[in-house]
């Protein structure tokens, strides 16, 4: 990643600039899981949820600004193995190695919390995110149609792609 920005485990006090940071990447491409302003959260319902991942987030040396959110969480039961994963970074961020970057450390965060497999669907149309996927090793295991609608109505197929931890 550039020395221009930092990794950080989210804190409660982040909870805030991280609502209106997903708020914007949501109206930025198609590729959050909700459109703008579509993170309908408090702060405390935020706070609530991050507690059961392991979260991060980069800021701009610069102005101590939250520029992305990086998240992964543990699925239940027969899935305990495995974790999914989400990252977001603002647009006129990217390419400065900050998505490369959560996607490491999410990786670390998890295989120390236990987990053998990492997961996330991603929209087959989203180069960026596939390549940076594909860098770090994470291969294509499924591709289901359909499964992505956006805030205007239209459909995406969603690919999902994963990585066993140990290799
Ligand atoms: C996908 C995303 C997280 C990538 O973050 P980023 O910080 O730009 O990624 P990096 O700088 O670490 O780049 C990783 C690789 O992808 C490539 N890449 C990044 N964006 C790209 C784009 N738009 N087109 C083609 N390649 C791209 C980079 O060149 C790099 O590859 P290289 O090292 O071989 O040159 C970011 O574009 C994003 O947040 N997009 C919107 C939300 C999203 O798609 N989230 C993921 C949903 S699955």
């Amino acid at each position: 990643m550039s020395k221009n920005y930092t990794l950080e485990a989210e804190k409660d006090s982040d909870a805030e600039e991280v609502i209106a940071l997903l708020n914007l990447l949501g109206g930025e491409t198609d590729y959050m899981p909700f459109g703008k302003d579509g993170y309908n959260m408090t702060a405390e319902e935020h706070i609530g949820l991050m507690k059961s991942r392991i979260t991060v987030v980069a800021k701009s040396k610069a102005d101590g600004k939250i520029v992305a959110h990086g998240f992964v969480m543990a699925y239940p039961w027969h899935r305990c193995h495995v974790f999914y994963f989400g990252v977001g970074v603002l647009k006129e961020h990217w390419r400065q190695g900050i998505g490369s970057a959560i996607l490491e450390y999410s990786c670390t965060k998890a295989m120390d919390a236990g987990a053998e497999k990492m997961t996330l669907d991603v929209n087959p149309e989203n180069k960026g995110a596939l390549k940076c996927y594909e860098n770090y090793g994470f291969e294509v295991e499924g591709h289901l149609k359909k499964e992505f609608k956006t805030a205007n109505g239209k459909y995406h197929d969603a690919l999902i792609m994963s990585k066993w931890l140990d290799k």
